[in-house]
């Protein structure tokens, strides 16, 4: 699949068959976890990948119920919690090394945005979910305290398609030279 074709097409999706993924699209979908860019290459993250029922259901409960992804944590054949150990990126002999301190966010997000793109160009759905009870769902994973975790996403065969969120014009995001300056 077209790059460009896969970041226009991807959508979130929030319904999921219950057919397995197979073993050997799990493992590509790890490999693009495994290439993503970070931080000096420290590559922070960590990936839980849940299919017992009765540890989705648990995690579920760290969703608060008007999170629209709620019933896709179990209805998907497997959720994967991405994780990031503390410390590591942004940071030279334990030190932060700029203002913005830990660059976990930043690492693990490039990491998610990998693995949803590689599973859209396999067929599979992803949404990114956010909205949860951070401590609760480290508390259910038995996490330890050197590392969090930061998202989620159900993974799975769609049952339907996402709609599409309209995007802001470019025109909207896009400044010349300084900031607020139109070219
Ligand atoms: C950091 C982040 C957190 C998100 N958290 C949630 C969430 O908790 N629940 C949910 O249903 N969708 C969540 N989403 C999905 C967004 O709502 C979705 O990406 C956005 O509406 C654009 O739609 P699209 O992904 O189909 O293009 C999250 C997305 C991101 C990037």
């Amino acid at each position: 699949m077209d790059l460009m074709e896969a970041i226009q097409g991807r959508r979130s999706i929030r319904k999921y068959k219950s057919d397995p993924v197979p073993e050997e699209v799990f493992h590509t979908l790890m490999e693009a976890v495994r290439w993503s860019p970070s931080w000096a290459n420290t590559q922070c993250w960590e990936v839980i990948a849940i299919k017992d029922p009765k540890v989705k259901s648990e995690l579920a409960t760290a969703l608060p119920k008007g999170n629209p992804a709620l019933s896709s944590m179990t209805d998907a054949p497997l959720v994967l919690v991405l994780c990031g150990k503390k410390g590591i990126s942004g940071s030279y002999k334990g030190q932060a090394v700029t203002a913005k301190g830990d660059w976990l966010m930043f690492d693990t997000g490039i990491a998610m945005q990998s693995l949803c793109l590689a599973a859209y160009s396999l067929g599979l759905g992803t949404v990114v979910v956010g909205m949860f009870d951070h401590k609760k769902a480290e508390e259910i994973l038995k996490v330890p305290q050197n590392v969090e975790v930061v998202a989620m996403t159900p993974l799975g065969y769609p049952a339907t398609g996402g709609a599409t969120p309209k995007r802001k014009d470019i025109s909207e995001f896009v400044f010349s030279d300084r900031y607020g300056e139109k070219g």
